[in-house]
């Protein structure tokens, strides 16, 4: 598959996911964010990409935001359009089966705040800047920002975020929980490589089940939440890496799992 604005490698079963303008601070045009919905259905059903790893070109920048030339021209019924088709990326990011990883290389602003919030888990590195500029352009987030922003860290602290447009250091983004992990910028890939390894050594269908079950269940009333649960538990505990994972366990081995 060859992409113009993205980078795309597989390797041991880690598919690397690399936004490639780093001219423009690799800022997503919608050409791009069609490539990123293509890239993620190429690798939904392939069995060669247990985890995704997504990063930005360049040492700059993550994703710099939407494209600000493409932002500027937009009136209110292709403004809708524009937020929905972003609004559809980060959707198709946040329930995919496999586990998505961020790896925030600089600069995470608006869209690139907005996909890393999508993404199940992120790894800054200690030069990553995240933030939600658009009132500085007297716009606002149109790809979840006012909305996932707030499940993440708060409402208060969200506001202050989007109101203020200002940036958050990475360790300021650690101590409210939007990143996971900080980590020294020449160490990043490598970081954000070994949690993704420690995470593809379980069973494929648990990750993603569990992660539906979390998807689902989280802004529901918790007896609801917990019927959900309960359902998916069942859907796994038929599957035969979950009697792999269990008996290996009991014959004190290793699983090999494979992913059925
Ligand atoms: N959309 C389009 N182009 C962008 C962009 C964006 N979101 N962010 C950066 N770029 C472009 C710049 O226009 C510049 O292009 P040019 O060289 O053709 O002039 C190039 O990327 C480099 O950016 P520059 O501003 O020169 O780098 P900097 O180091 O001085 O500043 C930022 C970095 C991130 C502070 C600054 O680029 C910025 O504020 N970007 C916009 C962030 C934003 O508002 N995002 C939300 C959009 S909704």
């Amino acid at each position: 598959m060859e992409f113009k604005n993205l980078l795309l490698r597989k390797a041991d079963g880690l598919g690397w996911m690399t936004v490639n303008r780093p001219d423009k601070l690799n800022a997503l045009n919608r050409e791009t964010i069609e490539e990123l919905l293509e890239a993620f259905k190429a690798w939904r059903e392939d069995e060669e990409v247990l985890a995704v790893i997504m990063t930005g070109a360049g040492e700059k920048a993550f994703v710099a935001g939407a494209d600000i030339s493409e932002l500027a021209g937009l009136d209110e019924s292709s403004g809708r359009e524009y937020a929905r088709r972003g609004q559809e990326l980060t959707m198709v990011i946040e329930n995919y089966p496999k586990p998505v990883i961020a790896a925030i290389n600089g600069y995470a602003l608006g869209g690139g705040t907005e996909l890393a919030m999508a993404c199940h888990l992120r790894v800054g590195a200690e030069t990553a800047r995240l933030g939600q500029p658009e009132v500085k352009l007297g716009l606002i987030p149109g790809f979840g920002g006012t909305q996932r922003l707030a499940r993440l860290v708060g409402k208060g602290r969200a506001l202050e975020v989007i109101l203020s447009g200002r940036m958050i250091s990475a360790s300021e983004a650690l101590s409210w929980g939007l990143l996971n992990r900080v980590v020294p910028a020449d160490r990043l890939l490598a970081e954000a490589e070994a949690l993704a390894r420690e995470i593809i050594k379980n069973g494929p269908l648990a990750l993603g089940l569990a992660i539906e079950a979390m998807n689902r269940g989280l802004d529901r009333p918790l007896e609801e939440a917990l019927e959900i649960e309960a359902e998916i538990f069942g859907q796994v505990c038929a599957t035969e890496d979950a009697r792999e994972g269990t008996a290996a366990f009991l014959e004190k081995r290793q699983p090999r799992f494979r992913g059925q």
